[in-house]
């Protein structure tokens, strides 16, 4: 089912990182394929896009709440009057959402009924090595099954689940298996933000289908992917009072990235990003998304005269000749009547816990080979190994990793597992506000960039991973293994 090698290493190639390889461009716009669906006929705006389902625990003793979650084959309707099989957590395309509250631990029984073999990772969650769902703890199979423990003791974020079994989760996740999990504390709760039914999660994907509809999937082809889906369906619409909303958003797809803004060139606020709200609001006309990444937004619509239609447009991981029609539009907002609104974003969100001080530094390269040679990504020159451990860390230790992406052409990101962490600086410069400067989990890193992050490793001893969340780039080697150890027991 796996495909690892077919396909040409130009294809990882990505978004605004070819302004310098103008000769590959016209080559990349690709269109579609005999067997393949038009991107070009697919109505737009013509579906509505659904609300995420709250996935209800199955029962809740003391401090904790259990859930039942079944990952099985189902149908969705992505595209208008068709049927495409994906997979699914509980038959829900995207999956639903866990609603969590920190202090509160969540068990979640993971079933497997799909025909090959996954590991769920909670994605940005501090957790034991054994609930971490890392690439090789694979639940099997036909119906194998195991629990997973999430502590939440860890402040409020936007968190989502996805497999992670190495060299399948690439295929895996762009066939479904994606799910939120909304981790919420007093912090966030006092706040009075929109709320409810003006609260709404939306992941945000690409794909790509077959003239019966059903998704194509071949291992670094993102730039065939031309239909974009929010919460599952192609192009949607989604009606508005006019007033404030919350939109989290989550990057879900395998490899695009995402410059959104409104078709009018409004301003919005951008209020949180992977770990949570930020210090204070941002006013920004647009929230760039690499794949993993979240952003927590509100929109005031309430300017809006009922009846006004905008769209949510996309300029990231535009490629010269691709379909601006296709690529350049997310969503649709229908503004409807004006309904009264609370809601507040206060001028300060949050306080960040303090930075410590970092007593380790260690440098960490992202490559792959751009060639079209061989299919190989690396980090620190060396492709993923199960059983090699990269990078040994002292359990409470405070450390400072710079990562530079070492391609000329290819875009990647960076990921780390048990941690949040604080980018310190961007191609040398400090941040020290913008939307990099709250808690974060996944970073960006167009070809040449550095970054600098600092991250303390306590709360649990194992081994992590980390890695590009391109996930064909992980599926080919971009990832890497961290172990957290207290010094005695390293001794012994
Ligand atoms: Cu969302 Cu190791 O990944
Ligand atoms: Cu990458």
């Amino acid at each position: 089912m796996i495909h690892r090698r077919t396909v040409l290493m130009t294809g990882a190639a990505l978004t605004g990182a070819l302004g310098s390889a103008g000769l590959l461009a016209p080559a990349m716009a690709e269109p579609a394929q005999a067997g393949e669906l038009d991107p070009t006929t697919i109505p737009q705006f013509e579906q509505a896009m659904p609300v995420p389902q709250v996935l209800e625990p199955v029962c809740d003793l003391g401090l904790t709440s259990y859930y039942d979650v079944a990952m099985r084959e189902a149908d969705a309707e992505i595209l208008p009057g068709r049927k495409t099989r994906v997979y699914t957590f509980n038959g829900n395309f995207p999956g639903p959402v866990i609603k969590a509250t920190s202090g509160r631990r969540v068990l979640v029984r993971q079933t497997n009924r799909l025909g090959v073999s996954t590991s769920i990772h909670l994605h940005g969650a501090h957790v034991p090595e054994s609930s971490d769902g890392s690439p090789m703890d694979l639940i099997a199979p036909g119906g194998g099954s195991k629990i997973y423990t999430y502590p939440n003791n860890q402040p409020h974020a936007n968190l989502w689940f996805h497999d992670h079994a190495h060299h399948q989760e690439s295929e895996t996740v762009y066939r479904g298996l994606t799910g939120f999990y909304l981790l919420t504390d007093d912090v966030e709760k006092n706040l009075n933000l929109p709320s409810g039914a003006y609260d709404v999660p939306i992941a945000l994907r690409d794909a790509r289908f077959d003239d019966s509809g059903q998704l194509i999937y071949s291992m670094g082809d993102f730039m065939k992917r031309h239909v974009l889906m929010a919460n599952g369906k192609a192009w949607p619409y989604f009606e508005v009072a006019a007033r404030k909303y919350r939109f989290r958003l989550f990057n879900t797809a395998n490899l695009r990235f995402y410059t959104l803004q409104l078709s009018d060139g409004s301003s919005f606020q951008q209020i949180g990003s992977d770990g949570g709200l930020l210090e204070k609001p941002l006013d920004v006309t647009s929230v760039s998304l690499s794949p993993g990444e979240r952003a927590d937004i509100v929109i005031d619509f309430s300017k809006y005269a009922a009846g006004t239609r905008l769209i949510l447009t996309n300029t990231g991981g535009l490629l010269p000749g691709e379909p601006v029609d296709q690529l350049g539009r997310v969503l649709q907002f229908r503004v409807t009547a004006p309904v009264t609104d609370r809601s507040t974003v206060p001028s300060t969100l949050r306080k960040l816990p303090a930075l410590g001080s970092a007593t380790v530094s260690r440098d960490f390269v992202l490559s792959m080979d751009e060639t079209g040679a061989t299919m190989d990504a690396f980090i620190n020159g060396k492709s993923f190994d199960m059983d090699r451990v990269d990078t040994e860390i002292e359990y409470g230790a405070t450390e400072i990793w710079n990562v530079r992406n070492a391609n000329l052409y290819t875009p990647h990101n960076f990921h780390m597992h048990l941690v949040q962490f604080r980018v310190l600086e961007r191609n040398g410069k400090p941040v020290t506000s913008g939307p990099e400067s709250g808690l974060k989990d996944t970073v960006p890193l167009q070809p040449g960039e550095t970054v600098k992050l600092q991250a303390t490793f306590t709360g649990y001893e194992g081994t992590y991973v980390y890695h590009c969340h391109m996930f064909d780039h992980a599926s080919m080697g971009m990832m890497a293994n961290f172990r957290v150890r207290k010094p005695s027991l390293r001794r012994g």
